[in-house]
Order: C-alpha cells, then sequence, then structure tokens
C-alpha cells in the first residue's frame, strides 16, 4: 500500500500534460524563418541516436510539429530549439520513443545552447548506460532535466553541478550508484530534487536549496543521519527520506519548514526519542514515519497544533505507552495507521471527536478496554477500521452498532450477550486495503506543477 506514490503518480502525469499542451502552443506560434542550422543538425542526430530517423526527412525541424520538440524565435525570426522529449508517457503524451536496444543521447545535445529542458522517459532502458558527462555542456540555460527510468548506471556526474541554472533535476527510479554529490549545491535555483529508486550510498550532503520545494531521496541506500541543513530549508512542500538506511533522531528544536505538506520519513533506523518538534509543523497535511525502530512513548501533546494533519502513519515502530491524547484535537484527520506497535490502556474517549476519520488501524497493540465510537463512525469506516490482536479491547453489545453481517474482529465487552457467538470469527477476515487518499492534498500540488512548467 502506498498512498503517497499515488499522489505522485497523479502530479507526475498532470505535470507532463501540461507540458505537452505548451510545447504545441509555441510551435503554432510560428511566424515564418527556419531553424537554426547547427541546431537543426544538433536535432537530426539526437534523433538518429534514439532510433528517430523519420525525423531527419523534416526539412525544418521547428515546423516538424511532432509532440517532443519546442522552439522559440529570436528577435531576428531564427527559431531554436528549447525542449526536447522522449518516452510514451500515456496515450495522450506521445513523444517519440527510442529505440529499445541501441539508443543512445547524442553528444551532438551540446550543440542547442538554448536549450531549456530535456526529458528522457524509459529511453535507454535496456541499453543501461552512464548519464553523458556533457550534459553539463549545456550549462546555465537547462531548466529542466528529467532522466527518468531511463536505464542509467554508474555515479550521478559532477559535471551536472554545471547546470547551475536548473529548476527541476529529475533522476528518478535508474541504477545510479555512487554517493549525492555535494556540489549540486551549485544549483543554487533548484525547485525539485528527486534521486529516488536509485541505489545511491553514503551520507546526504548538508546541501542547502534555498528555493528547493521538493526533495526525494527516497528508495536509496543512504546512511548517516539527516543534515540539519535540510531541516532549515524553509521552502520545501515535500520532504521524503522514506527506504533508506538512515540513523539517529530527528532534530528536538523547532523546524522553520512552515510550508511542508508531506513528510515521508519511513522505513529507516530513526530511533527515539519520538520528536517533539513535528508539532512546529503546523502545515504538515502528511506525516509517514512507519517502519522505524523508535521505540519510544509519544508524549501526550507530540501533535498539539498540527491543525493540517490529514494522514497520520506511524505503523510498526515499536511505541507503547497511551494513545497520545493531543491526537485527538487534529478534527481533520482522515487515515491514522497506529497498528504493529505496544500501544497500551484504554482508546480516550475524545477520539469521537475526530469526525472526518475515514480510516483508523489500531490492530496489533495491546488496547484494553471498550470501545468509544458510536455507530456513525463504525459504519463510515467499516472494514477500514481495524482493531483485530489487542490485548484487552472489546465493545458494548448494548451500544447496538453492530449486526451480524459486521465484525470488529473484537470481542463484547459483557461475555454473557447473546450475540457471542461473532466473537469467534477469525480476525484476520479483516482484508488490508489501501487507504484512500485524501482529495484535498491533491489541489496544493497540482497548482504547485502546474506552476513550474
Ligand atoms: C563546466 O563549466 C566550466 C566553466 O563554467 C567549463 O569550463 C567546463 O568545461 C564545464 N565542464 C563540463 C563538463 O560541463
Ligand atoms: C557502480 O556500479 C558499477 C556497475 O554498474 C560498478 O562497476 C561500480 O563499482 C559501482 N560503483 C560504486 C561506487 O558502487
Ligand atoms: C502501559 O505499559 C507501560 C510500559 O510500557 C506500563 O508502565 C504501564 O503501566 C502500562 N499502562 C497500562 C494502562 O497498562
Ligand atoms: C499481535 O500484535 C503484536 C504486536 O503488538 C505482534 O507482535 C503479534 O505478532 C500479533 N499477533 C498476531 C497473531 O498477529
Amino acid at each position: 500500500m502506498n498512498e503517497v506514490n499515488v499522489l505522485v503518480k497523479v502530479v507526475w502525469c498532470t505535470m507532463l500534460l501540461g507540458h505537452a499542451g505548451r510545447a504545441m502552443t509555441v510551435i503554432m506560434s510560428d511566424g515564418g524563418a527556419g531553424t537554426d542550422r547547427r541546431e537543426q543538425e544538433a536535432v537530426y542526430d539526437i534523433m538518429r541516436g534514439t532510433g528517430n530517423e523519420w525525423a531527419t526527412d523534416i526539412a525544418d525541424v521547428c515546423r516538424g510539429r511532432w509532440h517532443g520538440i519546442e522552439c522559440m524565435p529570436d528577435k531576428d525570426n531564427v527559431f531554436h530549439v528549447v525542449s526536447l522529449s522522449f518516452g510514451a508517457l500515456s496515450d495522450d503524451t506521445a513523444f517519440p520513443t527510442c529505440h529499445p536496444t541501441r539508443s543512445f543521447i547524442s553528444p551532438s545535445l551540446a550543440n542547442l545552447p538554448h536549450l531549456r529542458t530535456l526529458f528522457f522517459y524509459r529511453c535507454l532502458t535496456y541499453n543501461p548506460q552512464p548519464i553523458p558527462s556533457f550534459l553539463g555542456l549545456l550549462g546555465p540555460s537547462l531548466q529542466t532535466l528529467v532522466l527518468r527510468e531511463n536505464g542509467h548506471v554508474g555515479p550521478i556526474p559532477l559535471q551536472l553541478s554545471n547546470l547551475t541554472h536548473l529548476r527541476v533535476l529529475d533522476l528518478h527510479n535508474n541504477n545510479l550508484n555512487g554517493s549525492i554529490p555535494l556540489s549540486l549545491a551549485r544549483i543554487t535555483g533548484l525547485r525539485s530534487l528527486d534521486l529516488s529508486a536509485n541505489k545511491l550510498t553514503g551520507p546526504i550532503p548538508a546541501f542547502t536549496f534555498p528555493s528547493l520545494n521538493v526533495l526525494d531521496l527516497s528508495h536509496n541506500v543512504l546512511t548517516g543521519s539527516i543534515p540539519s541543513s535540510i531541516w532549515d530549508s524553509q521552502s520545501l512542500l515535500k520532504l521524503d527520506l522514506s527506504r533508506n538506511r538512515l540513523l539517529a533522531p530527528l532534530p528536538d528544536k523547532p523546524l522553520p519548514l512552515k510550508n511542508l505538506l508531506l513528510l515521508d520519513i519511513s522505513y529507516n533506523l530513526i530511533q527515539g526519542p519520538f520528536p517533539v518538534s513535528l508539532k512546529t509543523l503546523t502545515s504538515l497535511e502528511a506525516l509517514i514515519l512507519k517502519g522505524n525502530p523508535m521505540g519510544s512513548i509519544i508524549p501526550g501533546d507530540a501533535f498539539e497544533g498540527m491543525q493540517s494533519l490529514l494522514i497520520l502513519i506511524l505503523s510498526n515502530m515499536n511505541l507503547h505507552g497511551p494513545l497520545p491524547l493531543s491526537l485527538a484535537t487534529l478534527s481533520g484527520l482522515r487515515v491514522v495507521h497506529l497498528d504493529g506497535n505496544h500501544f497500551n490502556g484504554s482508546i480516550p474517549n475524545s477520539f469521537r471527536d475526530l469526525r472526518r476519520l475515514t480510516e483508523l488501524r489500531l490492530n496489533h497493540n495491546r488496547l484494553t478496554g471498550s470501545l468509544p465510537f458510536d455507530r456513525q463512525i463504525v459504519w463510515r469506516m467499516k472494514r477500514k477500521l481495524m482493531l483485530n490482536n489487542n490485548s484487552g479491547l472489546c465493545y458494548d453489545a448494548t451500544s447496538g452498532f453492530l449486526d451480524s453481517t459486521f465484525d470488529l474482529g473484537i470481542p463484547f465487552c459483557h461475555p454473557w450477550t447473546p450475540l457471542q457467538h461473532l466473537t469467534s470469527l477469525p480476525s484476520h477476515s479483516l482484508p488490508a486495503t489501501s487507504p484512500s487518499l485524501p482529495i484535498l492534498l491533491l489541489p496544493t500540488f497540482l497548482l504547485f506543477t502546474i506552476l513550474f512548467f
């Protein structure tokens, strides 16, 4: 189950659709002069290199009107190539595809001095090769470099640090190894850095990007602690460091990340104490820490003031002690996973105030006492209310919110009730369902990516 991946995929498609739409508008505004000859030759070379020989029959590439090339006239009405894109994203964005086994990125690319966007999606996947260092020669003109799911191997070339005007660097899902170059810090205007799903090792460099909105280093083999410079990146909207081997507790001082919407540090080796600093993230909509061996209690006031929080995922963290009372004050909460811990005591009555909950997992804990929810809450969540495998949790049959078609996975509080036979149903009959993604999370991200392109 992967609520955040769903989110990212939606954003990704939208951003590319917007991108393709713009490409057409530019070409339509064509005035009459031709494409710069040297750039035209470079485009032919690049198209041949990717198995798109058909393009060399086009007399003027900027009038070729294929999705994936974008041109702009200069003051003398000579057209320059500003964007090149490859890869079948969806039926609606048919950029040229690449020959599956013999494609490469032509060095002639360096002859496109006006290029702002370079985009290769699933192009070199079956002909694995390093990221060419000559991309650094594109220097300050390039703003967007996307080499996504492109089969690249080897290290991130240091020469990419020459692309000092990049705003988007996306190397998601390749086989890149080695460490993250500290020299990337030269790209001071970076808005989005996505190095996720590679094999990068070593620590996260202590870089600062004053305008960074998205930092995704998830699914790598990064070690060490999270540098404090990252916690000081005030413009961050999304921080995803999940599925690495990061150690050390999170900072215990107030965090200046005033715009952060999504924080995912799940599946690392982060230990306790539970960071009280998190409650200073008042704009946060999703907090995902599951799968870290934190092994601590959660202070009662840990979530006080996190009024924007919609999703809280703290499964399998060895957390113990009582459920934190401050949770009940977060009236916007939609999805809460606290399963697979050692929480004990009863579910506070104030949890009734979570009127918007659509999914609550408390299973595999040591909770006791009677379930404080009324019929309405239980029926809204139905099978997304998971309670099985707790030491002494029960429901009061006299509250009457159940009928024989619905098994909560916990026994009645009073053993003499006539419906007692229900309690013998196997608790694992509750299927593990994916959480529903709150729609509210989407608009901010969409808006953000649209502004980008
Ligand atoms: C990097 O930039 C420097 C100067 O800005 C230039 O001399 C060098 O050739 C560039 N190297 C690469 C590989 O891009
Ligand atoms: C990166 O992977 C290549 C094989 O693709 C290997 O030869 C090289 O030693 C690796 N480098 C590091 C730093 O792990
Ligand atoms: C909960 O567990 C802690 C140990 O983690 C114990 O000290 C405490 O008494 C327990 N509380 C209840 C209500 O069982
Ligand atoms: C019940 O939950 C505990 C964690 O509190 C877990 O260790 C145990 O394996 C669970 N038992 C079953 C039968 O799932």
